[in-house]
């Protein structure tokens, strides 16, 4: 089967594909963190654009963690930041967890017309690739960048992605200039990577630790889906 593959470096270039499964990427931390919270037993991740959002559906639902950051730091009143190591078993097996982020829930919510919305990083890279090889029709990688610029983490995750479908796929150029720079990268992608501004700016604020554990490849083997605003594991 074949499929057509595109990426998108920014967000404002994604254009409600509604026909299309839209791939959403934010390595550096978001999607990373929503993968591993499913992975770990979270029964949903709600992703919202606003910390007032996430407040209030605490006030409606008393046992909801709060998550996310701004600057990449906790959010006062909140249970969790966006560093993936957060979100535990222990911490969030059962539990629902709201969270707001700077680009990655935006992202996430840009996506929200497109037929399937699905969430992806390094760590689950395999399980996405094993999803988009089963799906009729388009796939499109949604990278959130920074601020609405390129990101080079997330263009790099989806390069590698769209490596491993080109066997299958019918790619766009975008995502066969992901694809070219993976491959070019690919074996000096920490410290590429840990070159790129966002990485820096984590490093800077005592997250260096979450670098590594973002780019390591196929940890987890979860698909985040979302269906009428929620996160939750691909049945099956
Ligand atoms: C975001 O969504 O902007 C990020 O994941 C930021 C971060 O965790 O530093």
């Amino acid at each position: 089967m074949s499929i057509n593959l595109d990426v998108w470096f920014t967000p404002a270039e994604y254009k409600d594909e509604q026909e299309q499964t839209a791939v959403v990427i934010d390595v550096l931390r978001a999607t990373t963190s929503i993968v591993m919270a499913i992975s770990n037993g979270c029964q949903a991740v709600i992703p919202v654009a606003q910390v007032e959002e996430a407040l209030a559906q605490r006030e409606v639902c008393p046992d909801v963690i709060l998550g996310g950051e701004r600057g990449s730091l906790l959010i006062p009143g909140f249970d969790l930041g966006n560093s993936p190591r957060e979100y535990s078993r222990e911490v969030v097996a059962g539990r629902k967890v709201v969270i707001t982020t700077t680009n990655g829930t935006l992202a996430l919510r840009r996506a929200i017309k497109a037929k399937t919305v699905i969430a992806a990083s390094f760590v689950n890279a395999g399980a996405v690739c094993r999803f988009l090889r089963q799906t009729s029709g388009g796939g499109g990688l949604l990278c959130a960048g920074t601020k609405g610029r390129f990101s080079l983490e997330d263009a790099l995750c989806a390069g590698l992605i769209a490596s491993r479908l080109s066997d299958v796929a019918a790619m766009s150029d975008t995502a066969l200039a992901a694809a070219a720079m993976y491959q070019g990268a690919q074996a000096h992608l920490r410290e590429i990577v840990e070159s790129s501004s966002h990485a820096r700016h984590l490093a800077a604020v005592g997250f260096a630790a979450d670098i590594a554990f973002c780019l390591t490849h196929d940890v987890v083997d979860v698909v985040p889906i979302l269906a009428d605003g929620v996160l939750k594991a691909m049945p099956g």
